[in-house]
């Protein structure tokens, strides 16, 4: 396992996606993710399991300062008169003095975009959480978040898999040096049944999902949180340090993916993916 620099920020590359995830069931899924070596912890207000998480964590033993924990603030609570108290509900609810890193987890606002970030900026200087940051925000609007943050947003977490092309994405990512945090990392399951990546896995003697994963963690700058709720899976997901892609496999991958790729883009929450 490695970190990924992030305006900063040390984020390890590989993280637990906890969407679904829930109930005494999920804190005992979030449990095992823990035993079997996740640090790195993803969740959300809007997942309804922040509660869960917090109470995995604290079952678990392991050290806070080994943990690094996301959570995102929904859309409705991003009214400046509602968000500072909603991420008190979240670290109540975590167990935590502060989280790790504090997304907007829809570009869509109660008021402002600007307002909105000052918020966030503000939950910062609070110390509720040590880094902040976007997701689904489209590049014109990382762009302008960026500067309202004074350049410190360490990541926008955004859909990448080997179906969507985020070259250009990336390339306004790393203009502000933040980090890009892959979600719905497999495609929500259907990377394994791509033929390249498949026939690669194969060949490597490894899983298509491990496989997807490398993929993503061998770019600089990307991060993936990938979940799974069967525990050979998790195992699996984790073990993708022991191997490499060479740059012809990368190349190989990277032709696959469309910019229309996209599975997640709820119409009343999504930007224009274009802009
Ligand atoms: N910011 C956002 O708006 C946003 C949106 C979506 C997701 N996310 C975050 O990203 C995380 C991951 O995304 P996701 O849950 O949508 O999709 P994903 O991680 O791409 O895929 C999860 C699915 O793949 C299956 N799977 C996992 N490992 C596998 C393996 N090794 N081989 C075959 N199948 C495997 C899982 O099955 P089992 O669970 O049955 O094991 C599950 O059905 C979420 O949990 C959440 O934390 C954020």
């Amino acid at each position: 396992m490695f970190d990924v620099d992030a305006n900063g920020i040390s984020i390890p590359v590989l993280g637990y996606g906890t969407y679904k995830v829930k109930g005494a069931d999920g804190s005992r899924v979030v449990e095992e993710a823990l035993e079997v070596g996740y640090r790195h912890l993803d969740t959300a207000q809007i997942y309804e399991n922040e509660a869960d998480v917090g109470a995995a964590i604290a079952a678990s033993g392991v050290p806070r300062d080994d943990l690094f924990v996301t959570t995102k603030v929904w859309p409705t609570n991003t009214h400046p008169d509602r968000m500072l108290a909603s991420v008190e509900e979240s670290l109540a609810k975590l167990r935590l003095d502060r989280v790790d890193l504090l997304l907007i987890h829809w570009p869509k606002f109660e008021t402002t975009l600007e307002e909105t970030i000052e918020q966030l900026v503000a939950a910062r200087e609070k110390g509720y959480t040590r880094a902040i940051g976007i997701s689904n925000f489209n590049r014109e609007q990382t762009d302008r978040a960026a500067a309202v943050s004074g350049g410190t947003l360490a990541v926008n977490q955004v859909e990448y898999h080997p179906f969507l092309d985020q070259s250009a994405l990336k390339e306004t990512l790393a203009r502000h040096k933040m980090a890009l945090v892959a979600y719905s990392p497999l495609a929500q399951g259907r990377v394994i049944d791509e033929p390249t990546v498949s026939s690669m896995a194969d060949l490597k003697k490894r899983d298509p999902a491990q496989v997807a994963l490398r993929w993503l963690i061998q770019q600089p700058g990307v991060i993936a949180i990938p979940k799974a709720s069967n525990p050979e899976r998790m195992r699996a997901n984790f073990d993708i340090f022991s191997f490499e892609l060479s740059d012809e496999e990368m190349h190989a991958i990277n032709r696959i993916g469309a910019p229309t790729g996209r599975l997640v883009s709820p119409a009343d929450l999504a930007p224009d993916w274009t802009a």
